[in-house]
């Protein structure tokens, strides 16, 4: 996505001094960047450095044939939108050009406003097929329903909410949820779920936009809105109509652009930067954030009717230490996509590795977990994955936090003794705290009052 906007750059290619220089006034006054060149080989070193979108190409030059420089220059950049200029009205030349993949041609002498009528078209026809492009683009690479997999109670409640979401086509959702844990992935099942899958997904980051152009981009503008514009350009919510628009990081957004947005999520319509018609569009809006809003609004950089307008359906998905059933089917899932695309056969992970990942905090969540498996079988040379295979951090943490069960008792350890060890560990987790502690043991609290008497740890 571009983040700055350019001028169209036409590039002229004329061996007439007194045609191409009027035609560079003529364009660069029309606010085009203007680019010309009097041979073919100058021409071609311009289609190297510069980023041309049209190019006005005199067939007649004098130290190559314009087919070839055209080939030649579709050879570095084909979507260069090429008008092709005869010297004289030969259907023949004309019809070579445009096999060979001219936009149109012209027959010198040519009316100037014919030139420039021609000009704007292959300039707006250029700008809709990036707009294609940026559908097939974000339509191919989401539309394709990622798996998701979890068989805890807590994903599978997530995934409930989902596909009850994806029936109601003009529910907006908020996903909450740390970073790494799937709001990416939850966003693209709810459209793919949903009715909407035949539409384009369009996502936006609103903190990797700077604030100045992030309305532009969200809304469109209407040409000479700003200095910049010199045309007009739809926006996301345009190009996602019919769709579902994911604004990602969502806490992020400027609090001067909130109250348009949150008009677009109440009525779904609004105005073009620099616009005086109102827009109507048809779109799902999914945000997500790993901020904590609740806390933006009290600190005012979070509009409060915003946020209660996000709130109506929020899907906050759990970190994945508090579903550590997820680890297992994720870590294996993880194993299957890599081995396929590493073309090789499944690797195992041993007991100990398994144990390890069980254990693990996951501060970096699914995301995390995705990263260690991929990088672990790179390092395994057979078909096993070994602690070995994992970061340090995490046997690290693993042996800090849990001493391993040959460690705290020795074989000649009685069964009472480990019950005294473990009671007494629990109850200072919870600071004496008997109800605490007795749920967490799974015993009635006068159960665990006898038992600290028997101890002598009721003090
Ligand atoms: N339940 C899941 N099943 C399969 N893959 C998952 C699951 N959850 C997350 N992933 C994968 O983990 C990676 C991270 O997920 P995603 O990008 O959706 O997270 P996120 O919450 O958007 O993270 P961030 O806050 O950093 O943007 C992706 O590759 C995603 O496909
Ligand atoms: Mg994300």
């Amino acid at each position: 996505m571009k983040s700055k906007i350019m001028e169209p750059v036409l590039l002229i290619v004329e061996d007439d001094d007194v045609i191409r220089k009027t035609l560079s006034e003529v364009f660069a006054k029309k606010g085009l960047k203007v680019l010309s060149a009097d041979k073919g080989r100058d021409a071609l070193e311009f289609v190297k450095a510069h980023k041309i979108d049209v190019t006005l190409l005199d067939l007649k030059l004098p130290d190559m044939n314009g087919l070839t420089i055209l080939k030649n220059m579709h050879e570095v950049d084909d979507s260069i939108m090429a008008i092709v200029v005869t010297a004289y009205p030969e259907v023949k030349t004309a019809i070579s050009a445009m096999k060979a993949g001219a936009y149109d041609y012209i027959n010198k002498p040519f009316e100037l406003e014919e030139l420039k009528l021609l000009v704007d078209k292959a300039l707006e026809t250029k700008r809709l097929k990036s707009e294609v492009e940026i559908l097939r683009r974000e339509k191919g690479d989401e539309c394709v329903f990622l798996q998701t997999v979890g068989s805890s109670y807590k994903f599978k409640a997530v995934m409930e909410l989902v596909k009850t979401m994806a029936q109601t086509p003009k529910t907006s959702a908020l996903i909450q949820g740390e970073t790494g844990t799937g709001k990416e992935l939850i966003a693209n099942a709810i459209h793919c779920l949903s009715d909407r899958k035949g539409g384009p997904f369009i996502k936006l980051n609103c903190s990797a936009i700077p604030d100045n152009l992030l309305e532009a981009e969200m809304f469109g503008y209407e040409k000479g809105a700003f200095t910049d514009a010199k045309q007009s350009k739809k926006g996301l919510f345009e190009l996602a109509d019919g769709g579902t628009i994911f604004l990602d990081e969502i806490g992020d957004m400027d609090i001067k652009l909130q109250p348009k947005f949150l008009q677009v999520l109440e009525n779904q319509t609004f105005r073009r930067v620099g616009g005086i018609r109102d827009m109507h569009v048809d779109v799902r809006v999914v945000a997500a954030t790993n901020k904590n809003l609740a806390s933006m609004v009290r600190e005012k950089s979070f509009r409060e009717d915003l946020y209660y307008r996000l709130k109506v359906m929020v899907i906050d998905i759990p970190p994945l230490r508090e579903r550590r059933e997820d680890v297992m089917p994720l870590a294996e899932y993880f194993i299957r996509l890599n081995s396929k695309s590493f073309g090789e056969g499944i690797k195992k992970l041993s007991t100990e590795c398994r144990d390890i990942l069980l254990k693990y905090s996951w501060p970096g969540n699914v995301r995390e977990l995705k990263n260690i498996i991929e990088r672990a079988m790179i390092l395994a040379h057979t078909d096993r994955i070994l602690p070995e295979h994992l970061p340090r951090e995490l046997v690290d943490e693993i042996s800090i936090s849990v001493p391993s069960y040959h460690e705290t008792n020795p074989v000649n350890t009685t069964l009472e003794e480990v019950e005294k060890a473990h009671v007494m560990r629990v109850v200072n987790s919870v600071k004496g705290n008997i109800s605490q502690a007795s749920r967490i043991l799974g015993i009635a609290r006068q159960h665990l009052r006898k038992k600290l008497q028997k101890y002598s740890l009721s003090s």
